[in-house]
């Protein structure tokens, strides 16, 4: 389906299992590659935001065609099901510091909203200066790497 519709980001917003209960199968390797059907999947790299969630950035191949893509994984971690405190923390945390974790959904949110209005490409850092002028200290985070046609380090 992400082969199939182009897709270069995907946002998961649960854990692989929420007490003990399996939410999604895991479709991709912990390291280095699998193959899923036609596609080989390798994990190129995986950061961690903050304790809420991760990025990851996969290498896709079709075996088929040979053609091969590059997909951003943005990994929600403790949204649980019925996760209404950590919900209620996320906007008292952007209430209260703009920083961190709201922030960063924030940067997320602008991102996919200039994806779905057809931007080609996306100036990850640029749009996090730009928040980052509006308030400072937004998104506390360790050097990442963005790979949707530009590489930069934030
Ligand atoms: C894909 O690459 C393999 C290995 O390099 C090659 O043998 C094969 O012919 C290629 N297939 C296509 C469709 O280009």
């Amino acid at each position: 389906m992400v082969w199939e519709s182009g897709c270069v980001v995907v946002v998961m917003l649960t854990p692989l299992s929420e007490n003990g209960v399996k939410q999604c199968h895991p479709y991709w390797p912990d390291e280095g590659s699998d193959v899923y059907h036609i596609y080989e999947v390798n994990l190129v790299s995986e950061h961690i935001w903050c304790e809420d969630f991760l990025v990851r950035s996969f290498y896709l191949k079709n075996l088929q065609t040979n053609e091969t893509r590059t997909v951003t994984q943005f990994h929600f971690l403790s949204w649980m099901d019925r996760g209404i405190p950590n919900s209620a923390r996320t906007l008292l945390d952007f209430r209260s510091d703009g920083a961190g974790r709201s922030g960063t959904y924030i940067l997320i949110d602008m991102v996919l909203n200039k994806m779905a209005k057809g931007a080609k490409e996306i100036d990850i850092a640029a749009t996090l200066e730009h928040l980052r002028d509006q308030r400072a200290g937004m998104v506390q985070t360790k050097n990442f790497k963005v790979h949707l046609g530009l590489d930069r380090d934030i």
